[in-house]
């Protein structure tokens, strides 16, 4: 296989893993405005939906299989299939690389868990929806830890940025700072008193 090509396939894989990591950062943040109730339909039309959440998160998946599928046809890295799809034992990053198919592994199960929703329940959905915290966390330090542009400016700014972006609405979560007050129950109906005929 020709260096051009080769060129052209890592720089889709990385390009690839970039996009999806920014797209993953967006599903999350989604995800957390939804959870919050950050959004009135009087102060802010509601752009952030179910919908949007899960276009988001799908479209994460896809170009995390792009990512992973151009680095598994790269001639230079010899990535087999034991390495794309075992964790810790690619010779290329094996630790950093690891991380990144454990947190594709995560993602996995929190989708299929999606897709089991009704039969799960709520409580069971949600709480492995919480496994979404940790995949971000994976790919993070995947990100950081395997690519070759970790030390850009702009992958720095990247990286700390998306750390913003989920990590400001998790903390208010936590500190239930951001709790919305319950609506107010609007007064029942008062029967009126019979009137004597
Ligand atoms: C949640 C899933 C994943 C996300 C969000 C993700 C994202 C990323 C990001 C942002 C980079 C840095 C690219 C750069 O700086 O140029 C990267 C690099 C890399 N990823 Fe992933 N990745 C994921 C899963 C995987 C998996 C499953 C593999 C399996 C082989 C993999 C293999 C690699 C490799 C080999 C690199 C190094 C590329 C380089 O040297 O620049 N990733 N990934």
């Amino acid at each position: 296989m020709s260096t051009l090509w080769s060129n052209i396939d890592w720089s889709i894989a990385r390009s690839g893993g970039i996009t999806a990591y920014i797209l993953l950062t967006l599903a999350m943040f989604a995800g957390l405005m939804l959870s919050l109730r950050w959004q009135s339909p009087a102060k802010w039309p509601r752009l952030i939906t179910n919908e949007l959440h899960n276009f988001l998160s799908l479209l994460s998946l896809i170009f995390i299989v792009i990512h992973v599928l151009a680095v598994w046809i790269d001639p230079f890295t010899h990535f087999g299939l034991s390495a794309v799809f075992i964790p810790f034992v690619s010779g290329y990053r094996p630790l950093w690389v690891g991380m990144g198919i454990v947190a594709l592994y995560l993602g996995i199960a929190v989708g299929i868990s999606t897709w089991m929703r009704p039969k799960i329940g709520y409580r069971l959905w949600r709480r492995l929806h919480l496994l979404t915290f940790l995949g971000f966390i994976f790919a993070l330090i995947h990100g950081i830890g395997s690519g070759s542009d970790s030390h850009s400016t702009w992958a720095i700014a990247m990286y700390a940025i998306s750390m913003l972006i989920v990590g400001i609405p998790v903390a208010v979560r936590i500190s239930g700072l951001g709790k919305t007050p319950q609506k107010k129950q609007a007064p029942l109906a008062q029967p009126r008193p019979a009137v004597k005929k």
